[in-house]
């Protein structure tokens, strides 16, 4: 890999690294989730990165996909917090996620998605399965007496790219390819309490821009215009609803959904409603692997 890109992906990785510790500290009961997302987002601008995907905070039985709109009022007292904070520079993306246990009942949780993240961290070099790294994180989570959740999995990093392949098991799913020199992965493993298993919720407040065919209303056309500049990045219904409003927001989502123009990313919900926790680095796969999202 050129220099020049391995030093994007570093820059990257410490705005990101930076962004999920000033998060943390903000996770505090009697605080507003949104506040902190809008918090952390604007760190991540002031310190020279993009959000490659919007801030997102999930309690308790949600997995993922959790983002407030402009009207979520939640405050946090005594939940099961994952922060999953995304940073780029140009298109060459970092991704790292913590969980902050606001209960003091769970802490056992946490630690076996940490433990699981760093034995299959240590696993990566060339030429490692993806068998392999979803073997040790399910042995690491199963003998702490959980589920590791099996349906979410960590994944390539791609240019402008958050899910490429290859996407990297949080079981042993069989799966003999391996990892190559220069690809730049997440693993991120979630422990579950419950089933295992996440299934989608509702509302969806995280969309991709799929395609502009047939929009000829002019507010979607300007709504649209908005979302071109967030490439082919995710973005958050917040992020419009700040620019547009809450009514124009609706109305050309709805139009943008309808004609196909939008993927949804609706927050992810354990099937049983256990607890989730979940922990993430980014690293460049090397003969000396670069993690670098720890900071
Ligand atoms: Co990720």
């Amino acid at each position: 890999m050129e220099q020049e890109i391995i030093e994007k992906y570093l820059k990257a990785g410490k705005i990101t690294a930076i962004a999920r510790e000033f998060g943390q500290q903000l996770i505090k009961p009697g605080a507003s989730v949104r506040e902190i997302l809008d918090k952390v987002e604007t760190k991540i601008v002031e310190l020279g990165g993009q959000p490659a995907f919007p801030a997102q905070i999930s309690l308790n039985e949600f997995a993922a996909h959790c983002c407030s709109d402009l009207t979520d009022t939640t405050i946090l007292q005594d939940q099961v917090v994952k922060l999953d904070v995304g940073v780029h520079i140009d298109g060459y993306i970092a991704d790292t996620a913590v969980t902050v246990d606001l209960s003091g009942k769970h802490g056992k949780l946490l630690k076996a998605s940490q433990d699981a993240l760093e034995k299959a961290l240590a696993l990566v070099r060339p030429g490692v399965t993806l068998a392999a790294l979803g073997k040790a994180i399910q042995e690491t989570i199963t003998a702490a007496g959980f589920s590791p959740v099996r349906n979410l999995s960590g994944h390539g990093l791609g240019h402008f790219e958050i899910h490429a392949r290859p996407s990297i098991p949080n079981v042993d799913n069989g799966n003999q390819n391996v990892l190559k020199e220069g690809m730049v992965i997440a693993i991120e493993p979630f422990a579950s309490t419950g089933a295992g298993t996440v299934q989608e919720s509702s509302p969806a407040t995280v969309f991709t821009f799929v395609s502009d065919a047939g929009i000829r209303d002019p507010i979607t056309r300007k709504v649209l215009e908005e979302i071109r500049t967030y490439q082919k990045l995710p973005f958050a219904k917040r992020w419009l609803e700040k620019k547009f409003g809450i009514a124009k927001t609706n109305f050309a989502l709805r139009q943008l959904l309808t004609k196909g123009c939008l993927e949804q990313h609706p927050p992810l919900v354990d099937e049983a409603r256990g607890l989730v926790s979940q922990a993430e680095h980014s690293v460049i796969v090397l003969e000396k692997p670069i993690v670098f999202t720890r900071g």
